[in-house]
């Protein structure tokens, strides 16, 4: 397995990944190829992904603001899992983050996706249950489904 930063053209490979993981959250704005592709113009050393005989099986998009580093939308393949990938990633992750000088990283997940929590938990990301998370949209974002 080899692990790399996700470049532009994974595009496609990567949206594909996502399409075929349950509840990942997606919209048509964010997540489209020119969405990705701002974050990564953003955030060049942020996103990986793994893959094994040439084929993708893994991927973590990252962000940072200058204070704070957010993780999105994880997904590893289903034939893939628990073999430790997800785990590479975030270490590979978090060490840029650190080289950034960001000092917390968090992100966003369904409560009621035990196995993802499970995950996270294990990864040292703990609940904050005394903050409500507050939106306002300046865009009207279509929700897309998987
Ligand atoms: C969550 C996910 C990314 C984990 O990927 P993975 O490569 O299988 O995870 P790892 O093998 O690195 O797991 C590391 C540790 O996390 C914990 N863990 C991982 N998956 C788990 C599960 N399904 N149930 C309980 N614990 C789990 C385990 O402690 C595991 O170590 P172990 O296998 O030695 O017990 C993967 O299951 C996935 O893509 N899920 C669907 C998308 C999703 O829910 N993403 C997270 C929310 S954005």
């Amino acid at each position: 397995m080899t692990v790399r930063r996700m470049q532009i053209e994974d595009y496609t490979d990567v949206y594909n990944l996502w399409l075929a993981t349950p509840r990942m959250g997606l919209n048509d704005v964010d997540d489209s190829e020119q969405g990705i592709n701002r974050m990564l113009q953003r955030n060049p050393t942020l996103s990986f992904i793994a893959e094994k005989d040439n084929q993708l099986v893994a991927v973590i998009i990252a962000g940072q603001d200058g204070r704070r580093g957010y993780i999105y939308h994880t997904a590893v393949h289903l034939d893939y899992r628990r073999q430790g990938i997800a785990q590479e990633l975030i270490k590979n992750v978090l060490d840029e983050m650190k080289a950034l000088n960001i000092s917390k990283v968090g992100l966003f997940i369904f409560q009621d996706n035990y196995s993802g929590n499970s995950f996270w938990n294990k990864m040292g990301f703990n609940i904050r249950d005394d903050l409500y998370y507050r939106n306002h949209a300046l865009t009207e974002l279509e929700r897309i489904d998987t």
